[in-house]
């Protein structure tokens, strides 16, 4: 089949740009590895800025975040038996974060695509991209058995971390920057009231641990944990003791606990491909880089990219105007890496690290002292926390 743009990856990137290039009457043909019901099945980011819920709005798929997401003006920093708050509103001057998760903006964007009648197909098999360099790309994959044809104008990658498309840039074009941390993320979903209304990320020498919610009756929290854990080791009861003792007393003994209706570890990284261009192909959201999630950066790094790609494709076809697509991958990459730094500090501040030295521990206690005595400090992590501008 011709269309203008193919895109790889049905999560929360290639929705939300085949949604927006619809509405500007740019054809674009989706396909999805998963199942629909696999991709709403995955639990994963909580938080969203302004920049991201915007771009939903501009798709026509955000009324329900807006009925349902939930403004917070700050969170809590937990440490030493004591919280500190964050107050986002006051220190960046009237801006906050929406509580909206991602399965239910991803559930979203399909309703979004069905009602505008948009091509989405899922369960694809051995997706393959051709002529990248040329005029002509195409991408070639198997679904119901049947060997399938894309000729498009445009590929883009928006295929995650493990996608296929960042691979088909070859070696020598691409430069790739990774940190692994030596600890993940375990986390649990229980309908159970939040312990708290706004978020509490805690340091703590047993290690970080994150109070998060979806809405007033579902909770979602995490716990630090070596990367040689698995899910099977930790019963619900030894999930919620273990994030009892990363809590200040009062928090832990408010803890309403209940059954896990979803418990997962995610791994720690921080990862950036650059250029996010080789020829044709375009990569954007996770295809192209990683953060670890404790500054809730990545949906919101993937929000950027797809807003200067949409605005660039849109310049393409209407104008013939080229130079968003030339400058696409400087323009993201310049956002993307504030976001790396970022969220790489964060993730240094509240981590326990097993090969730490005493010298970096007191480092770290000294980092938190100083951000909680330095309003200017305190803004620094607040502007970066809501979003930096697109
Ligand atoms: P993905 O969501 O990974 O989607 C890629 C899609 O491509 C997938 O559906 C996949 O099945 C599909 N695919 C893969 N390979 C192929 C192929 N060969 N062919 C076709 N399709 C393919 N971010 C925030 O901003 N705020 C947060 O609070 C936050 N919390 C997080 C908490 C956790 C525990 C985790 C793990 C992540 C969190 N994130 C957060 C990050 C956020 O979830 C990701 O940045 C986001 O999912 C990226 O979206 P994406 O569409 O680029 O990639
Ligand atoms: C979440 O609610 O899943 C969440 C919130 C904040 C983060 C990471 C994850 O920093």
């Amino acid at each position: 089949m011709r269309t203008q743009v193919g895109i790889i990856g049905g999560g929360p990137s290639g929705l939300l740009l085949s949604q927006l290039l619809h509405l500007k009457g740019i054809a674009s043909v989706l396909i999805e590895r998963q199942s629909r019901e696999y991709v709403l099945g995955r639990i994963r980011a909580g938080v969203l800025e302004h920049g991201f819920a915007a771009l939903m709005r501009e798709a026509q798929v955000g009324d329900r975040m807006d009925r349902e997401g939930q403004i917070h003006d700050g969170f809590f920093i937990a440490h030493d038996g004591i919280k500190e708050r964050v107050d986002l509103k006051a220190l960046t001057g009237g801006n906050s974060v929406i509580v909206y998760g991602q399965t239910e903006l991803t559930r979203d964007l399909y309703e979004g695509r069905d009602r505008l009648g948009g091509s989405v197909v899922h369960n694809v098999k051995d997706v393959t991209l051709h002529d990248l360099q040329s005029a002509h790309p195409h991408v070639t994959y198997r679904h119901e058995e049947e060997l399938e044809r894309i000729d498009c104008d445009f590929v883009i990658g928006c295929d995650g971390f493990h996608g296929v498309s960042r691979k088909a840039i070859p070696k020598d074009r691409i430069r790739e920057y990774e940190r692994a941390y030596p600890f993940g993320w375990l986390g649990v979903l229980s309908r159970t009231p939040p312990v708290s209304p706004e978020l509490i990320y805690a340091k703590h020498e047993r290690g970080f641990a994150l109070c998060s919610l979806r809405s007033q009756t579902l909770s979602r929290y995490y716990i630090q944990v070596p990367l040689t854990d698995s899910v099977e080791q930790w019963s619900d009861e030894q999930f919620f003791d273990e994030l009892k003792r990363r809590l200040p007393p009062d928090f832990a003994s408010a803890l309403i606990t209940g059954p896990s209706i979803e418990k997962s570890i995610a791994p720690l990284r921080s990862f950036v491909a650059e250029p996010m261009r080789y020829g044709n192909l375009y990569l954007a959201g996770d295809a192209a880089h990683i953060v670890p999630p404790t500054g809730a950066r990545g949906l919101n790094s993937a929000a950027s990219d797809i807003y200067y790609l949409y605005h660039a494709l849109v310049d393409h076809y209407e104008k013939g105007d080229d130079r968003g697509l030339e400058n696409y991958s400087n323009k993201a990459l310049a956002r993307v890496w504030k976001g790396q730094r970022f969220s790489w500090w964060m993730t240094t501040l509240l981590h326990r690290f097993p090969d730490g030295s005493g010298f970096d521990q007191r480092l770290q206690d000294t980092e938190l002292t100083y951000l909680f005595s330095s309003p200017r400090a305190l803004a620094s992590l607040a502007e970066n926390y809501v979003g930096l501008p697109f």
